[in-house]
């Protein structure tokens, strides 16, 4: 347990870079583990999530060095090529490396076991069981469909059409990769478009793959017995953790900053658009696109926040940036009213039961609902803070709360910052100096 206390003391100000993307910096560690040849990452997350994917690739048989300029080097062993690891996979706190995995090992004819965390081990991994048998892989998981847990998988799979029964880029990229090594097209068909990283990174590495936009839903098609072409991919950053420093910026009182290189993808750009609506002053400079994903540098300044009802249907492209939001929330002029969140409750911690438990520690209004949070906002006083709160081994409340420490009356200590290393390694040396 590593406790650390957050406390007003005066603007932000400055420029700062956040961490690589960590759904990006995960594909491209399998996909180039997957091609055949040398691959080289840029800007990848050197969080704990992402070492757990790279030293699973490891076991599997890929070389993964980090040079001394900070770009890793990843040489594939091929589609198809994947070597039956020595040990149990250890994924840590990380539901992205555990489901991706869980499909890549589907399709390939070897047998591994997959351990994690506390956390990890409370989460539902059911909805890619399911798909990942019906193209013949044999899983054995632990009662209610948890870790640990054990995959066989078959070789040659069988192809599927799988709808997702929930919006989740895990389990589209789970069936998607597992349907990479499986003879045919494997399609996966979403109602309610997700985060799009595995397509766009697929289609990099050469696989052929088509998405076409039918009625509301895409299908994603994907040709097995691919061959991948090594590639050099620059990661962006994470805007998952952009978000902590730009609401930071947002609810302290003459604080400007602004963040570099940050990932701008549509499906994942939602809390930018929720912040404008209500009254952020949040500017976008030099848009761009980087390796195939939009990016840009981003300002944020100190802004009078009006409370608004979100829209459901955003909860996809925002899906990780709740937390954060309940925060901005608390300290807006009136009411903000978010629903549609049922998947927040299966994250690293039942996010909304987290974060309606903290912020009312730390005296901000708020209403739990079963899908959602109601929050009536300060109308920008500070929050009383003087509280410890719980980050559940989640990292992103861990993060939420330190930013609600900013723009209270007293400080707000957080149990445990440790998690916040799967994800934002160098978090609070980033807030430190941005406090001058
Ligand atoms: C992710 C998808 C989302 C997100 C997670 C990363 C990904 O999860 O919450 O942090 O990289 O595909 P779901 O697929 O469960 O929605």
């Amino acid at each position: 347990m590593q406790p650390m206390s957050f406390a007003a003391a005066g603007p932000l100000r400055g420029t700062a870079r956040v961490p690589g993307d960590k759904s990006i910096s995960h594909r491209a560690l399998m996909l180039a583990a997957l091609a055949v040849g040398e691959s080289r990452i840029d800007g990848l997350l050197e969080g704990e999530d992402v070492l757990a994917t790279a030293a699973a690739m490891r076991a599997m048989g890929a070389e993964i060095v980090r040079g001394a300029d900070g770009g890793w080097t990843v040489a594939g062993v091929g589609v198809g090529g994947l070597h039956q690891p020595a040990g149990a996979l250890d994924m840590g706190n990380s539901g992205t490396s555990t489901r991706l995995l869980m499909g890549l090992v589907a399709s390939h004819p070897i047998t591994a076991a997959f351990i994690g965390d506390a956390s990890l081990s409370r989460r539902p991994m059911a909805r890619v069981i399911e798909p990942l048998s019906r193209m013949g892989a044999d899983v054995t998981a632990s009662p209610g469909g948890r870790l640990p847990l054990m995959v066989r998988g078959l070789c040659p799979a069988v192809p599927i059409r799988y709808t997702l029964p929930v919006a989740s880029a895990q389990v589209k990229s789970a069936i998607l990769l597992a349907g990479l090594n499986t003879p045919g097209i494997t399609e996966v068909v979403e109602p309610v478009p997700t985060r799009d990283h595995s397509e766009r990174m697929l289609a990099g590495f050469g696989a052929a793959l088509t998405v076409s936009t039918e009625g509301k839903a895409r299908h994603i098609r994907v040709t097995g017995e691919a061959e991948l072409r090594p590639q050099h991919i620059a990661v962006p950053g994470d805007p998952s953790s952009a978000a902590f420093p730009i609401v930071a910026a947002l609810i302290v009182p003459g604080s400007e900053v602004r963040i570099d290189n940050v990932g701008l993808n549509p499906t994942r750009a939602g809390l930018f658009e929720v912040l404008r609506a209500m009254g952020a002053d949040l500017e976008i400079v030099d848009a761009r696109e980087v390796g195939g994903e939009p990016v840009g540098d981003l300002i944020a300044r100190a802004s009078p926040l009006t409370g608004i009802e979100v829209a459901p249907e955003l909860a996809p492209s925002m899906i990780d940036e709740y937390p954060i939001l309940f925060v901005a929330a608390a300290l807006a002029q009136g009411r903000t009213v978010m629903r549609g969140l049922e998947e927040l409750r299966v994250k690293e911690s039942d996010r909304i039961a987290t974060m309606a438990a903290g912020l009312a520690a730390i005296g901000a209004r708020v209403e739990e609902l079963p899908d959602g949070l109601i929050v009536e906002g300060s109308g920008g006083d500070p929050l009383p803070g003087g509280a410890t709160v719980a980050a559940q081994l989640d990292h992103r409340i861990a993060m939420s709360f330190a930013v609600a420490g900013l723009a209270a009356r007293a400080p707000v200590t957080i149990d445990d910052m440790t998690p916040v290393a799967t994800s934002f390694p160098g978090f609070a040396a980033m807030i430190g100096a941005l406090r001058g």
